[in-house]
């Protein structure tokens, strides 16, 4: 099996940086070596003493000058929606109702699925994505396409069929059995295969039973270490229409707590529109706020509150993530450049390192998953990327200004895109040259 040594300036978080100045916080080698075999960073360090562990015949890869840091995570998207990017509409449920839904049920063919899910992956790879959490249609046929293309390329990938029985067209909806039934299958074909894992993913409450949140329930008790992904809070519409359904829970969160679903592993999409309470149970439980900046602004949704939802005295675990086809770019570069313009206008301050930890470590860590992605650590998976901050002229020139390792993520998030990705490592395998 080929060895590779990779050369280039190294970046990878500890954890969360406690401000600008907190260098304790990450590890940087401004000559560094990392050394990959079998999947795995099996030695990273200064250029000089990897290089002094790597075997004669080891294949070496000079990425100087460039940024080496662990692949980005997108911790919420849903592979169906490639084509619903840029649908001009008003609002949320306008937006589901009028290009989303109608685009989701086209995924009950299974060609129309296969060729969505290598553009999907086309994309992350593209966009130095190495790990995402999606949500696939409600069609069968559209996690199987999903987590077969996943193994073809040796991702570590999370999704979930999606379960909905109510609130959406015919050609959309499966029914409590079917959700539960289905969901179970998708489980023991696909979870634990290659890198992939399932995740229970009931679409949100307005469009499943109660009946339907029973059967969620029953999965999550059944299979607790299994994530859970679903959206709440996103919009004040939905807001209201979501409690007048369930009039028996206090708020859109105790919805979910009613049914088990509060837990360390769930993903909870947008999260906006929190009251105290919910924040206070979403703490309690451990469960992971998603962020998703491009989406709430293009759909009008809200200003998600991150800063102050992680200095509250009982602080909710963040996430961050695109939400394709609502988020309006695969970059979580793209993506982290909103998330701070969103902050600047409540008035926070989200600094680089922030922004570059949430998308490696801190995305790793919502996920469960710190051991073996979101780092450079020795032992964990080379799931890597290669940044460039002088990609494009108008960088270049920027750049050529810039004096410090934080001013150049700064500039990499503000100006950069697809085209600052040098390079994406899958399981140690370049894999953005080939696409
Ligand atoms: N809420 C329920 N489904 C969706 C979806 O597909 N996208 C977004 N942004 N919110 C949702
Ligand atoms: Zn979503």
């Amino acid at each position: 099996m080929t060895v590779k040594l990779l050369r280039g300036r190294l970046l990878s978080f500890k954890r969360a940086p406690q401000g600008l100045s907190d260098q304790e916080s990450y590890s940087y080698e401004t000559d560094g070596g990392l050394l990959i075999e079998g999947g795995k960073i099996i030695a990273a360090g200064s250029y000089a003493d990897v290089k002094a562990k790597a075997p004669d015949d080891a294949e070496e890869i000079d990425h100087r000058p460039h940024l080496i840091m662990p692949g980005f995570i997108d911790t919420h998207l849903h592979f169906p929606q490639m084509q619903v990017i840029a649908s001009y509409a008003a609002n949320l449920l306008e937006w589901l109702n009028t290009y989303t839904f109608p685009e989701e049920c086209r995924f009950v063919e299974t060609a129309h699925a296969q060729k969505i899910a290598t553009h999907f992956y086309d994309e992350l790879i593209r966009h130095g994505t190495t790990t995402a959490v999606a949500y696939c249609s409600v069609h069968k046929t559209s996690a199987d396409a999903f987590f077969a293309e996943a193994m073809k390329r040796g991702m570590c990938m999370v999704g979930g069929k999606v379960m909905m029985d109510r609130n959406a067209p015919q050609g959309l909806l499966d029914t409590p059995e079917m959700g539960y039934d289905e969901t179970r299958a998708v489980i023991a074909e696909w979870h634990g295969k290659g890198r992939n894992h399932v995740a229970i993913t009931p679409r949100f409450a307005i469009t499943s039973t109660p009946q339907q949140m029973e059967a969620a329930a029953a999965l999550a008790r059944e299979f607790p270490d299994l994530h859970i992904q679903t959206h709440l809070s996103e919009n004040h519409d939905e807001i209201r229409y979501t409690c007048e359904l369930y009039p028996e829970a206090i708020d859109y969160t105790d919805i979910y707590a009613r049914y088990g679903l509060l837990g360390r592993k769930t993903l909870f999409g947008h999260c906006i529109h929190l009251s105290d309470r919910e924040a206070d149970a979403m703490s309690e439980a451990g469960s992971i706020a998603v962020h998703c900046p491009t989406s709430n602004l293009f759909l009008g949704s809200g200003l998600f509150p991150l800063k102050a939802l992680s200095r509250r005295e009982k602080p909710v675990r963040i996430g961050v993530a695109t939400d394709i086809g609502g988020g309006s770019s695969y970059s979580m570069l793209r993506t982290m450049d909103e998330a701070y313009k969103i902050q600047q206008l409540l008035g926070e301050r989200l600094n680089p390192l922030d922004s570059y930890y949430h998308m490696t470590l801190g995305n790793a860590g919502a996920l469960s998953l710190a051991d073996s992605i979101g780092t450079l650590e020795t032992g964990t998976d080379a799931d890597i990327v290669v940044l460039n901050a002088a990609a494009t002229p108008a960088m270049a020139l920027k750049m050529d200004v810039v004096k410090t390792l934080v001013e150049e993520l700064f500039l990499l998030q503000t100006m950069g895109d697809d085209r600052s990705i040098v390079e994406t490592y899958v399981a140690g395998n370049a894999m953005k040259a080939v696409l």
